[in-house]
């Protein structure tokens, strides 16, 4: 199916859906200069997961795991939302029944005015106390840039703090589990921007298909998504989201 059909389709389902959920990846950011993790240009191409974003990376090198970090957060600061951020802002408002599950930790589908964003894998601008200690909240927003002291220690009782993100090897929050479950109920799930190749966010568009939505990935170059959703459309998501938004 040509480009400008896809399109079409795309933009018909969503019209006549009551509830559309979208699921994103750094692909979304990418036009943002935000550097995605597996692409040509990907993070981690050069860095190892297994050295920075892991809990045991953090427990055998917290200043050196903080300084990646520090490095990203003062490099998204600087980044501002693309046209596909600014689209599925849009649609947020748009349509009553519309959930946004990100992959992303950048913050800038907030910062486009997408609200109720479910952060399937945390924030970058989020920390919370390593020994989660008696006083500290749950988590906290943190958006010194740069930090001021690096590991920085928890105001609460002086260890340390960590970025309020999933690493490998750590389990997704209930609670966003339960809402992101929530959201396979619907009309039309789009994952978009994303190699699909970490569970279980990887799973979510299997699990919509199986509950009975229309399924279309929207990404760059192919994944192992690509052959099993109802429509896979290759292309920059700033620009096909934009092409669909003009249908609408
Ligand atoms: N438009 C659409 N897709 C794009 C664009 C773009 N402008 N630019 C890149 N892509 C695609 C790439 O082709 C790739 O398939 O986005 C995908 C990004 O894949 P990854 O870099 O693997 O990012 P993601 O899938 O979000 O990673 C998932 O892995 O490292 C962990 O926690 C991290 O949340 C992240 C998770």
């Amino acid at each position: 199916m040509i480009h400008e059909e896809s399109i079409a389709l795309l933009a018909r389902r969503i019209r006549s859906a009551s509830a559309i959920s979208v699921l994103t990846g750094s692909g979304v950011s990418a036009a943002s200069g935000v550097p995605t993790f597996r692409g040509e240009e990907g993070l981690w191409k050069s860095y190892s997961p297994q050295e920075l974003a892991t809990p045991e990376a953090f427990e055998r090198n917290p200043k050196l795991v903080w300084e990646w970090y520090d490095w990203r957060r003062g490099l998204i600061s600087k980044c501002r939302p693309n046209a596909a951020h600014e689209v599925l802002a849009l649609w947020s408002r748009r349509y009553p029944k519309f959930t946004l599950i990100t992959q992303n930790v950048d913050g800038l589908h907030e910062r486009a005015g997408t609200e109720n964003v479910i952060r399937f894998h945390g924030s970058i601008w989020e920390v919370f106390c390593r020994d989660r200690c008696p006083s500290s909240p749950e988590r906290w927003l943190d958006e010194t840039v740069p930090l001021g002291k690096i590991p920085p220690s928890c105001p609460y009782c002086g260890g340390l703090i960590r970025p309020g993100v999933v690493w490998f090897g750590e389990g997704i929050d209930s609670e966003v589990l339960r809402e992101s479950t929530a959201a396979l109920d619907c009309d039309v799930f789009m994952t978009v921007g994303t190699a699909a190749v970490v569970y279980p966010a990887a799973g979510l568009v299997d699990a919509a298909h199986r509950k009975g939505a229309f399924t279309a990935e929207i990404n760059l170059e192919p994944t192992p998504a690509s052959g099993a959703v109802d429509l896979s459309i290759q292309g920059p998501a700033e620009v096909i989201l934009h092409s669909v938004e003009a249908l609408l």
